[in-house]
């Protein structure tokens, strides 16, 4: 049983003058200890996913979904207190653009220390306790990469670069031992270096402790390094689901292709200086969503079928909506 499991979620928006399907029945698992990517270009709701999970929705978003569960409990169902306490213990998120959403007048060694479930701080006494909560802290930087932790814990958010800042939202997410670890575009922005420590970070976490990941990223290269399992979304929808291996060797949704082939290196007949393939025209705006497959204006592939919206089709593991499928006569 997938830990976390998505069935037909859609999330209307409403404007003021109508409602948009900000996303359309989407689908997507989590099982115990594995690494799922989830891609799409920018708008596709990627963030509106994590913010459905989460449950920090504003009052103009109505949810709904067939099945919403973790660990078999359904998450709409439970009162908030009890998802409250899911997200305080299971699962922790690493929202995208995090830093500012840090409070700027305690340090961050406060901040962090304040995020460690009771349950997990030691000892009987205030003093134990307090000692407990540093040592944690000042571990769980260590464990994210930030060395000189003394130069950090007590500086105050404007206080720190933003590389800094990245890693310790992730020590943030991680210092109340999570079983699912949400993290939005958590690479976005940072050197190499730092980039190539936080998705060591990760998989270690994965491989040492079983952490299971839902990882959000542009970046297709670190995506394939990395994930188990992918998910792609286009303007609201999920349109292709499967193994990584799968999904990079046969994409059976030309969205899915496109994608892929715009990272250089997942193409292995790209002569040198040619143009990248890519999808002519840019993702819809809400208020324009074609009818039918969304994809339609933009894919090479569209026929006059295509304006019937495609139902999800399964081989094993593999899921995809499409019609005119690409590589079936490999299969
Ligand atoms: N609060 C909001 N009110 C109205 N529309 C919204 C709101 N938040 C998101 N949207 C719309 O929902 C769509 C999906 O947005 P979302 O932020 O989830 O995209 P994303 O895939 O995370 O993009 P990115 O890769 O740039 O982070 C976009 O069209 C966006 O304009
Ligand atoms: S259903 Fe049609 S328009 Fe949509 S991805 Fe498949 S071929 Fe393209
Ligand atoms: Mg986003």
């Amino acid at each position: 049983m997938p830990m976390l499991d998505i069935k037909n979620l859609t999330l209307e928006i409403d404007n003021g003058t109508s409602r948009v399907k900000a996303l359309d029945r989407v689908n997507l698992t989590i099982k115990s200890g594995e690494i799922r990517a989830l891609v799409g270009e920018s708008g596709s709701g990627k963030s509106l996913i994590v913010a459905a999970i989460s449950g920090a929705l504003p009052d103009q978003f109505y949810l709904t979904a067939d099945r919403m569960d973790w660990n078999g409990e359904s998450l709409l169902s439970m009162s908030s207190e009890q998802r409250r306490e899911i997200m305080r213990r299971d699962i922790a998120v690493v929202f995208q653009n995090p830093i500012s959403a840090l409070d700027p007048s305690a340090t961050l060694g406060e901040q962090l220390e304040e995020s460690i479930p009771a349950e997990l701080v030691e000892g009987k006494w205030f003093w134990q306790r307090r000692k407990s909560r540093r040592k944690a802290a000042i571990s769980t930087v260590h464990k994210v990469g930030i060395k000189h932790h003394r130069n950090y814990l007590n500086a105050y958010p404007h206080q720190i670069p933003t590389d800094i800042g990245q890693k310790f939202m992730i020590a943030m997410a991680l210092i109340s031992q999570p079983k699912l670890l949400i993290v939005d575009d958590p690479t976005r922005g940072m050197e190499t270096t730092t980039k190539t420590q936080v998705l060591k970070l990760l998989t270690r976490l994965n491989q040492t402790r079983s952490l299971s990941i839902l990882f959000i990223s542009h970046d297709l290269l670190a995506i394939s390094s990395m994930a188990h399992t992918m998910t792609v979304l286009y303007c609201g929808q999920s349109v292709e689901s499967g193994r990584m291996k799968m999904l990079r060797k046969r994409p059976l949704h030309p969205y899915t292709k496109a994608l892929l082939d715009s990272a250089p290196s997942f193409r292995h007949d790209l002569p040198p200086k040619s143009i990248l393939p890519n999808m002519d025209g840019t993702i819809p705006s809400l208020k324009h969503v074609p009818i039918g497959c969304r994809l339609g204006p933009r894919c090479p592939r569209a026929q006059k079928d295509c304006v019937i919206t495609p139902a999800v089709r399964r081989i094993h593991d593999h899921t995809y909506s499409c019609h005119f499928p690409l590589h079936m006569e490999k299969l």
